[in-house]
């Protein structure tokens, strides 16, 4: 397993260029199982996720074909409508398959995403949905077992507001007999991008970037070619780095729009935050202010971000409390960031950090995507070395953060084992 060695930064300077959103190509991708013609991606991400997708597609008959940020993906072969068990173990997203398997062809086998470290992670309101829309799902021997003659429209009210349930129904209802209403839908930005990719594939859907969507059932969709929208939650890790180590960085090919709550915070930490349509400047001088952190579903604050500020908030000026509202067990960083020297208290879902703290390097081991950048973030401001273990973590969501960080003045080297 490879490790990163993550020394302290005297400051980072220069530019960083933003990948594509591993959250929006992810259903994107599955989106190509709804017709017979090639979807052509561009801005693909070059992650370990978007390959154990391909992977999992191409078990299933699909051509696919990846070059660096590109992807033709044809799904007029289909040998099969299976997603493995040790595949979707690997990848709990490899669910967004079902909608478009169910809306196409009319059955499915699908794992059930396990938990992971962060929660349970249940799939119910992904198979109420679909139910809704006629289909016959059930459970054996751990896999999602689904068929329908043809899905029929439906109106359908999540309990929950879910980003990949939206994305999924939104799929399936895409080739679903008349017409479909989804409400309190997720509106997450890579929601929205899935949402107009369908769009360009010739689905009919009203309301995109709202709570409640309106999809009207077409008999089919044809190819088209998409650029995935940029990643602003790399692009938030990149933003709390520079404040972190005092930086005067710019994010490019980055969707500053996306972000308002991300960039509030880091402007009330003290930063100056400057942007364009498709960059942001951050400058900071000086310690960051504590900052208090409440997530929630988009546009509220991304709980992706919020393991990347608590380690910020270490070393902020004062007291700061961190509410985490979507996961059940998403501090696994706190301990971690303890044994580096912070000072931080749980209560339930609530951390209390108390700032100030100067951390020292240790050897710290990542557990999931978001909890390793933030031990990566407080490597780049300890005094000595950090080990960062476990890096297949890190590598399924950051296009090669080291070399992206030590383009601008860090000192992170890999070392693989
Ligand atoms: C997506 O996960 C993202 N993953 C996550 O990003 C992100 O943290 C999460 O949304 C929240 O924004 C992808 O898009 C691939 P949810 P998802 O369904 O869709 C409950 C990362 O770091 N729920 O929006 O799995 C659930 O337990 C990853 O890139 C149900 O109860 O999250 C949670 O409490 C981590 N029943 C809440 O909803 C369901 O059927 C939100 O989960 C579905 C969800």
């Amino acid at each position: 397993m490879d490790k990163l060695i993550v020394q302290k930064s005297m400051g980072l300077k220069g530019e960083i260029n933003i990948s594509g959103a591993k959250n929006a190509a992810l259903p994107i991708i599955c989106a190509s199982i709804l017709s017979a013609e090639t979807l052509e991606l561009s801005n693909v991400p070059h992650l370990r996720d978007i390959k154990t997708l391909s992977e999992l597609l191409r078990l299933m008959g699909i051509d696919v074909e990846l070059s660096t940020g590109n992807m033709k993906i044809t799904a007029n072969n289909m040998t099969n409508c299976i997603a493995p068990y040790d595949l979707v173990k690997q990848m709990r997203a490899s669910i967004l398959v079902l909608g478009p398997l169910l809306a196409r062809f009319g059955h499915a086998e699908v794992s059930l995403p396990g938990g992971c470290a962060i929660g349970a992670r249940p799939v119910d309101i992904h198979l109420k949905g679909l139910e809704q829309m006629g289909a016959h799902i059930e459970i054996e021997n751990g896999y999602i077992k689904a068929k329908v003659d043809k899905l029929k429209g439906a109106r359908i009210v999540m309990d929950v507001v879910t980003v990949t349930g939206t994305e999924n129904l939104l799929m399936a209802a895409t080739l679903a007999d008349g017409t479909t209403v989804l409400e309190n839908c997720a509106r997450e930005p890579e929601v929205t991008d899935l949402a107009e990719c369908l769009v360009k594939m010739g689905a009919q859907i009203e309301g995109i970037g709202t709570d409640t969507l309106t999809i009207h059932g077409v008999a089919k969709l044809h190819g088209a070619k998409h650029s995935v929208i940029a990643d602003r939650i790399e692009a938030g890790t990149y933003v709390v780095a520079a404040v972190m180590v005092q930086g005067d960085i710019t994010l490019t090919n980055v969707r500053p729009d996306t972000m308002g709550s991300i960039l509030d915070k880091v402007t009330s930490a003290g930063a100056k935050v400057t942007v364009t349509e498709s960059t942001i400047h951050i400058l900071m001088n000086g310690k960051p202010n504590a900052v208090d952190i409440n997530t929630s579903p988009y546009p509220g604050f991304p709980t992706d971000m919020q393991a990347q500020f608590m380690a910020m908030n270490c070393i902020a000026d004062g007291t700061s409390v961190i509410a985490e509202n979507i996961f059940e067990n998403r501090f696994m960083h706190v301990p971690e960031l303890c044994r580096m020297g912070a000072d931080i208290d749980i209560d339930g879902n609530v951390a209390v950090v108390r700032g100030g703290q100067f951390l020292t390097g240790a050897s710290v081991m990542a557990t999931d995507l978001r909890a390793s950048a933030s031990l990566v973030l407080a490597g780049l401001v300890a005094d000595g070395e950090t080990i960062v273990d476990r890096v297949y973590h890190l590598d399924r969501g950051y296009e090669s953060m080291e070399n992206k960080l030590n383009k601008v003045g860090a000192n992170i080297q890999r070392i693989s084992e």
